[in-house]
């Protein structure tokens, strides 16, 4: 069966107040509309069609190269006429579902069941709501069967008190919506051509509609205000986390991590207090992260230990190393099994050998570090001349003393020696010992200047 998708994201979200179009806003770090797009896509194979308006050069370029199809609505006359601006875009024999950019957490499984009962006519997605105020309420006669929606303008006492609410997401033939939604009428309390018409039009055609009750309020909620995007984000966050602990992870609090993207672990993964993840991130069997921390696109290999505040981005780590606390892995940090990085230690792009330390006050960047390598307190590789970044290589067993300045490109044989505090400006070969710095001079009976009188 062709599915032909339509997402209605031109409204102007007045209440975020806000320059971003409402549907770029993001759940979870992804815009509304890209978690959309993603549920839509898992259902198969679907053509998508996003109906815009304002804002619409905006999510154009954010949605660019993702293989969906724009239509513009240049007036907003309301959903029915939105969903007929893609009416072109129908393939033939195609079902059509209707979904919304702001509506971001609605599940594939829901959708699914909703096209399975849309096969001989429209289905629609319903919920049922103690305060159904605002909301479109789904008409049922005596037998249950669905007869029509009634927007809460248009609606009479009686029908005001019916808690079952549409949600606005529906399924149908697309023959047929190609037939009705160009017949629609705008005669009615807020002058729109209401895509909801179409039921009492299928009743009337006595083809019956068959209405689907979604059981998560959330998964069918759509966001209006700052208020309703954070409530998501935190329906959002403890779905993550309730996923995560079913999988076998640890979490100290789980209404205080944060997943940003997708976090995949190995088993007993433990995970303390306030974590974000952002991105791709992945950690392997027995990984501990303290709390704090931030990490972004980045895979830990099993029992490496994260410490407290510590920040990870664009970097693998190697089995069993230990970081933090207070370290920052930046981009294009890559490290052995067992390495080290310890407090206030800054790398980036920089290759960290199976066992080798710097455990303090160091910044490591453009670098290559062998093996079973000491990179004493405070060492800097001076690796900007203010134009050029070059490079610093240290091999399997060098010790740098504390306090150097590695000034590149340079190259630290194996086995070399630097000496506490020295500059280091040209090749030390493999077992020297290079010492750059002032000798020291001790002058016995120094007297110290005395203040005048
Ligand atoms: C709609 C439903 C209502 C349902 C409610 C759920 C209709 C007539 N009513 O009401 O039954 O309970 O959603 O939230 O469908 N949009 C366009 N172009 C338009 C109009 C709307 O793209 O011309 C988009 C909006 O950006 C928004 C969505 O469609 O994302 C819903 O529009 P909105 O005006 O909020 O519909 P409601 O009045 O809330
Ligand atoms: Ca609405």
């Amino acid at each position: 069966m062709a599915i032909d998708i339509v997402i209605l994201a031109a409204g102007k979200g007045t209440r975020m107040c806000s320059e971003l179009p409402k549907v770029l806003h993001p759940i979870g770090g992804v815009p509304m509309l890209g978690r959309v797009i993603a549920s839509a896509r898992a259902l198969g194979d679907v053509a998508i069609t996003v109906v815009i308006g304002h804002g619409a050069e905006l999510i154009r370029e954010r949605f660019a190269g993702s293989g969906v199809t724009f239509v513009e609505q240049t007036e907003q006359l309301g959903t029915g006429h939105a969903v007929a601006q893609a009416i072109p875009n129908f393939r033939e024999d195609a079902t059509v579902l209707v979904l919304y950019g702001d509506v971001p957490l609605v599940k594939t499984a829901t959708l699914q069941a909703l096209l399975e009962a849309s096969a001989g006519g429209p289905a629609l997605l319903s919920v049922l709501m103690d305060d159904p105020s605002g909301y479109g309420r789904i008409v049922r006669d005596a037998t249950g069967q669905v007869q029509a929606i009634v927007e809460q303008k248009d609606a009479d006492a009686e029908t005001l008190t019916i808690t079952e609410i549409n949600t606005g997401i529906l399924a149908a033939p697309g023959n047929l919506l190609a037939q009705w939604l160009p017949e629609l009428s705008n005669d009615n309390a807020q002058g729109e051509y209401y895509l909801t018409d179409v039921i009492a039009r299928s009743v009337g055609e006595n083809i019956a509609v068959t209405g689907v009750i979604a059981d998560d309020p959330n998964e069918v909620a759509g966001v209006n205000s700052r208020a309703q995007q954070a409530e998501l984000e935190r329906a959002l966050q403890a779905d993550n986390a309730n996923a995560l602990m079913a999988a076998g992870v640890t979490l100290l609090d789980p209404a205080r991590v944060d997943v940003r993207g997708s976090l995949s672990c190995g088993a007993d993964v433990s995970i303390d207090i306030n974590c974000i993840f952002e991105g791709e991130v992945s950690l392997g069997d027995g990984v501990k992260i303290g709390p704090n921390c931030l990490l972004k696109n980045c895979q830990l290999a099993a029992g490496t230990l994260v410490e407290a505040n510590s920040i990870i981005e664009d970097a693998s780590v190697g089995e069993a190393c230990t970081i933090g606390p207070f370290a920052r892995l930046r981009p294009g940090t890559e490290l052995a099994n067992g390495a080290k990085v310890g407090n206030f230690v800054e790398t980036k792009k920089a290759k960290i050998g199976l066992g080798s330390k710097v455990n303090h006050l160091s910044y490591i960047g453009d670098a290559e570090v062998g093996d079973g390598v000491n990179i004493g307190a405070g060492t800097i590789t001076c690796n900007y001349d203010g134009v050029n970044k070059s490079k610093t290589v240290i091999g399997d067993g060098a010790f740098i003393g504390s306090n150097s300045a590695l000034v590149a490109p340079v190259n630290i044989g194996a086995g070399a020696t630097v000496g506490a505090g020295s500059t280091i400006t040209r090749e030390v070969s493999a077992d020297e010992l290079a010492v750059a710095r002032g000798k020291q001079r001790n002058i016995a009976g120094w007297q110290r200047p005395v203040k005048k009188s």
